[in-house]
């Protein structure tokens, strides 16, 4: 009788510790008061004791037992006052919001400059094959780009048509271009955002990861004076009404002719004395352009003699590091909340 009591007591102390809330306790009562409580049966069994032993343990199981019920009202109690001791004046804890990624939010702003021009947003693929991300691009088979130090190749099963060659992390969201093209008919106009790969060595203007912007329309007359306008509006709504353009030759194997365009520099407004944005030059370089070679149109089914199309090409990064002033690219990768936080 004497072990089995004890070991009651403890057990109760064990389940009372860890109880928390008003459903605990009540599962509780039923477990040690309840009519199938241990209690009952010890209590059964003091009739059959010897006369002495009667006594005692009689009295001992009422004392447990009252015990027990204080205990568990208690505790009870001790609940009910811990609620009661909610203080409404108490300042909240404050809330942490999320809130979108810089690069997304900057990628989204320059869509949504071409959006209002016109243009359609469609994303491509982030794994290319060689066809789309070089050879429908007219890009040859020896041109450097192609080098496993240029470009990530997947080291993965090969596609199933042998002509699209290997699987591979696109260097350029021009396979974009492809894409579209390969499947919808002219007149086109897309932008088409995404990361691009590359395997460079990170440092305050590098990264094996980026992002770019792709934009190209498709129609019967498109000419040079249509991507220079296009442009034009999207410096001016994206950088400042102010911003001026200029177009240097250029080459790309996917244009002709090509050129790189840069903005006059919006801090300096082109007076350069010890700007630290463009250095003095006046000029900063923000995409690559030109109009589709009629090779890259043939390649995806369109006819080059019915059709002329404009193309450019621009990282995402690099306007939001003149945008916001931002010195290191490395910042963007670093998911640090004080610098996230800022924007
Ligand atoms: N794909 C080129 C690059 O990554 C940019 C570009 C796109 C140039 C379209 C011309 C036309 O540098």
């Amino acid at each position: 009788m004497e072990t089995e009591v004890k070991k009651l007591e403890e057990e109760f102390g064990k389940d009372l510790s860890g109880v928390c809330d008003a459903l605990g306790i009540e599962a509780l009562r039923v477990k040690y008061l309840g009519r199938k409580a241990e209690i009952n049966r010890l209590f059964s069994m003091v009739p059959s004791l010897s006369k002495e032993a009667k006594g005692i343990w009689g009295k001992n199981l009422n004392i447990l037992k009252n015990k027990i019920s204080l205990a568990i009202e208690e505790k009870l109690k001790s609940l009910g006052t811990k609620e009661e001791k909610i203080d409404l004046t108490y300042p909240a804890a404050r809330l942490e919001k999320g809130s979108r990624h810089i690069l997304s939010a900057v990628s989204e702003e320059i869509c949504s400059v071409f959006e209002k021009l016109g243009f359609t947003v469609v994303e491509g693929t982030e794994i290319e094959d060689e066809w789309h991300n070089f050879s429908a691009l007219n890009i040859p088979l020896d041109h450097p780009s192609r080098d496993a130090f240029d470009t990530f190749y997947l080291d993965i099963p090969q596609p199933q048509e042998k002509h699209r060659g290997k699987f591979l992390l696109r260097s350029h969201t021009s396979p974009s271009q492809a894409r579209v093209m390969s499947v919808s008919k002219p007149p086109l106009a897309v932008i088409s955002p995404g990361r691009v790969y590359r395997p460079d060595a990170v440092d305050a203007s590098h990264s094996f990861m980026f992002h770019q912007v792709e934009g190209f329309a498709i129609d019967k007359n498109i000419n040079f004076a249509h991507l220079k306008g296009v442009l034009l509006n999207f410096v001016k709504l994206f950088f400042s009404p102010d911003v001026n353009l200029r177009f240097r030759p250029h080459f790309f194997p996917f244009t002709e002719p090509s050129a790189e365009v840069d903005i006059s520099c919006f801090i300096c407004k082109g007076k350069k004395d010890k700007c630290s944005l463009c250095k003095g030059k006046g000029w900063l370089e923000i995409l690559g352009c030109g109009m589709i070679h009629p090779k890259v149109l043939e390649n995806c089914g369109i006819d080059s003699k019915k059709y002329k199309g404009f193309a450019f090409g621009m990282g995402v990064e690099r306007p939001a590091m003149l945008k916001y002033g931002i010195n290191d690219i490395r910042l963007f990768y670093e998911n640090d909340v004080k610098f996230l936080e800022q924007f």
